[in-house]
């Protein structure tokens, strides 16, 4: 063979390989893309990204939607008028289904008209819309846990301690003095959690008295400089701390810190709810003296199940989602509760 043949061979023997290769490559990526199902994409609007919790729930949301849908996950700030316009912008992108956190939660019913005149399902979570609002249309679905639950489990922890400790009735006249740091007014785990905790505690047997409720929005700042202030008007007086969440229960901690408690042998019950990963710190830490799990994964993964369940045009089914679905619509994820005896259990 001469060195011109040998070399136009060569080339051609490159051409023709790049070529299988590029068939090939090309080859794959068809393949992909028509034998892997198209992944639906689902828009989710959170009420806003700065709470702990809800920024768990949308890790997880996150998580569970890995190599199945993509998902587009937003703030709403804390404004129902900046979440209605993402809201929109969703619709314009004929999203395949919606997830959302809403701001406020009477707003539900205005969402849920747009969502049907585009035939985009949704799937509410953690604020719970008006009945009414959920029977509007068939799409519409809400992953959530029972507000009351949370409340009696916290109200258990409390009397349990009382019941063992003497100690705790520093005034010694039989009835639990106590304050209440209470999530956002209107919010149902807000409501619940203030009169379901309080229940729980009468029906273990035990008086209360209230010296002191108010309300710091879920946060730990606000919980801080609020227990300050009860600390300044009721000082030892108080003997019990409920917070409706962990966050306004490591605020709570804080003001009492610096109060003197937690050293010395000075101390005082402090509950919360969700077993946030601070939360469960002040548990080991001796500070905090329970929570109740307020289940994020699960949350943030029956979300995402139900809405790619809908955005494929299936109904959700036990079968199909991996949740049971209360009376078509609900999906109920179970409390739990958390003391230093169980504390594996909040570790998820
Ligand atoms: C509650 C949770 C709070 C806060 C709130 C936001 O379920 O306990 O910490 O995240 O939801 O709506
Ligand atoms: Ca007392």
């Amino acid at each position: 063979m001469s060195m011109k043949k040998s070399i136009a061979l060569a080339v051609i023997c490159v051409l023709a390989v790049s070529v299988l290769l590029a068939g090939c490559g090309g080859q794959q990526n068809t393949e992909t893309s028509t034998g892997g199902e198209k992944q639906p994409v689902i828009g989710v609007a959170i009420y806003k990204f700065d709470d702990t919790f809800m920024t768990s729930v949308r890790d997880n949301i996150a998580k569970a939607a890995e190599g199945k849908a993509k998902v587009d996950i937003v703030d709403s700030q804390n404004s129902q008028p900046i979440q209605n316009d993402k809201i929109d912008l969703f619709i314009t992108k004929k999203v395949d289904a919606l997830i959302v956190n809403p701001v406020d939660r009477t707003a539900a019913g205005t969402i849920i008209d747009k969502a049907k005149e585009a035939n985009i399902p949704v799937v509410f979570i953690n604020r719970e819309p008006l009945p009414e609002d959920m029977q509007k249309w068939d799409k519409v679905y809400y992953v959530g846990a029972r507000a009351e639950e949370s409340g009696r489990l916290q109200g258990e922890i409390m009397a349990e301690y009382w019941k063992s400790h003497p100690e705790a009735d520093k005034n010694k006249d039989g009835k639990m003095q106590y304050v209440m740091l209470m999530g956002e007014p209107g919010h149902q785990d807000a409501e619940l959690r203030t009169k379901y905790s309080i229940e729980a505690v009468k029906a273990a047997g035990i008086e209360v008295e209230e010296l002191a409720r108010d309300t710091a929005m879920w946060d730990r700042v606000k919980a801080q400089d609020k227990m300050a202030a009860f600390l300044t008007a009721h000082g030892d007086k108080i003997e019990a701390v409920f917070a409706n969440n962990d966050d306004m229960a490591l605020g709570a901690i804080e003001a009492l810190k610096a109060a003197g408690y937690f050293k010395d042998g000075k101390y005082i019950p402090v509950v919360g709810v969700d077993a946030t990963v601070p939360g469960v710190e002040a548990l080991k830490e001796g500070t905090l003296l329970g929570t109740v799990l307020n289940d994020a994964k699960n949350q943030g993964r029956a979300a995402l199940e139900l809405a790619y369940v809908l955005a494929k045009g299936e109904t959700p089914t036990k079968e199909n989602t991996g949740y049971e679905i209360t009376d078509g619509k609900y999906v109920w994820i179970p409390y739990v509760k958390i003391t230093l005896d169980n504390i594996e259990d909040a570790q998820q």
